[in-house]
């Protein structure tokens, strides 16, 4: 049965997609029939939307990669003629990013894309905007077991195996490496999942000496670094999975005059971090693609909160959603030979 909506004011559109991301919520379909991801297109010109505001809630919000996201949230944002807000917590705290988190909510929104610190704690909160008609995309983390309608973001064990790949070229597959991270944010943990289970899958020769906790804390990566590197003056490469441990190491193996023997391979494409490719002390970094994960939460949030397209019912059960539940935005190895492409900040 294929259902069309008919002309239909702007008000009615936005209970409709109220009413079927809720019936979505409830896990039915309610006295209607369930509606299939084909049949939620809206095939009418869309209701206008120049009123609406737009949030993207990010955590430590001085961080410059939520700068590059909130740039393409912006671009579409502009494209819509819509209001894009950045909101979300100043500093590294739980609480505080989940306190921030819920004013947003509060204030109902048309759309809301959000990073989720810790998934299991922003999970009740996403469920709620949901339940009260707001639609909510992820980016950055993930909180797959909310109900959010899409995360669009990096598959993070995958950007962890393309370093361990890139390194592991790099040594011909003989060396020792070591890493400096988060432990405590899931993406990140996930990246030096991929990094160590693809060197003892795939590269045996390569030993991984130490991984190293710097939480998000630039002086226990530079302090953490340089104990090992006092132990293990032999280390080939050192990953820092985010750009605090990237400074951090980039001290310690200047400090310790290590700078022919042990190079860096980093996260994100940052101005500093691109400049330290330029100036040697960053061999390579990989990229993630933060304008494309602002830019694409957006158009989905624009195109469920225009009514242009409503959440099929029951869609998390079914596993067939009428947006790509997730969205893998991509990496790529950045060197001295491609990084002047890289600079997008302003
Ligand atoms: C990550 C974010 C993180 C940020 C910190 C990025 O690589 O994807 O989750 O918070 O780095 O610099």
């Amino acid at each position: 049965m294929k259902k069309y909506f008919k002309r239909v004011t702007a008000l009615l559109l936005a209970a409709s997609m109220a009413a079927s991301i809720m019936a979505c919520s409830k896990g039915g379909g309610g006295s209607e029939a369930a509606k299939s991801p084909d049949e939620a297109v809206q095939t009418e010109q869309a209701a206008d939307q120049s009123d609406k505001e737009f949030y993207m809630v990010a955590f430590n919000s001085g961080y410059p990669y939520w700068k590059q996201v909130f740039r393409g949230f912006e671009d579409a944002g502009r494209q819509y003629g819509v209001k894009t807000v950045l909101g979300g917590s100043t500093k590294y705290d739980l609480n505080e990013s989940l306190t921030a988190f819920e004013q947003v909510v509060a204030m109902k929104p048309a759309g809301i894309a959000v990073t989720a610190m810790d998934a299991e704690a922003y999970a009740p909160i996403i469920d709620k905007a949901i339940e009260a008609g707001i639609p909510v995309v992820t980016f950055d983390i993930d909180s797959p077991k909310s109900k959010r309608i899409s995360y669009i973001g990096t598959e993070n064990y995958d950007a962890g195996a393309n370093a361990a790949h890139y390194i592991a070229e790099q040594l011909g597959g003989q060396g020792k490496v070591a890493a400096v991270t988060n432990k405590g944010q899931a993406n990140i943990v996930e990246r030096i999942k991929g990094f160590e289970d693809t060197l003892a899958a795939e590269y045996p020769g390569i030993e991984v000496v130490q991984v190293i906790d710097s939480g998000e804390d630039e002086t226990a990566a530079a302090n953490n670094a340089s104990s090992l590197l006092t132990s293990h003056k032999d280390i080939d490469y050192i990953l820092a999975t985010t750009v605090i441990a990237s400074s951090g190491a980039q001290q310690a193996v200047t400090e310790a005059g290590l700078a022919d023997q042990t190079k860096i391979v980093a996260f994100d494409i940052d101005t500093v971090t691109l400049d330290a490719i330029g100036a040697g002390t960053v061999e390579a970094t990989i990229s993630q693609a933060p304008w494309v994960q602002g830019y694409w939460s957006m158009v989905y949030l624009y195109h469920i909160s225009a009514g242009m397209i409503t959440s099929a019912d029951n869609w998390q059960e079914n596993g067939y959603p009428s947006l790509p539940a997730t969205a893998d935005s991509g990496t790529a190895i950045v060197t001295k030979d491609n990084y002047q492409i890289f600079y997008t900040d302003k």
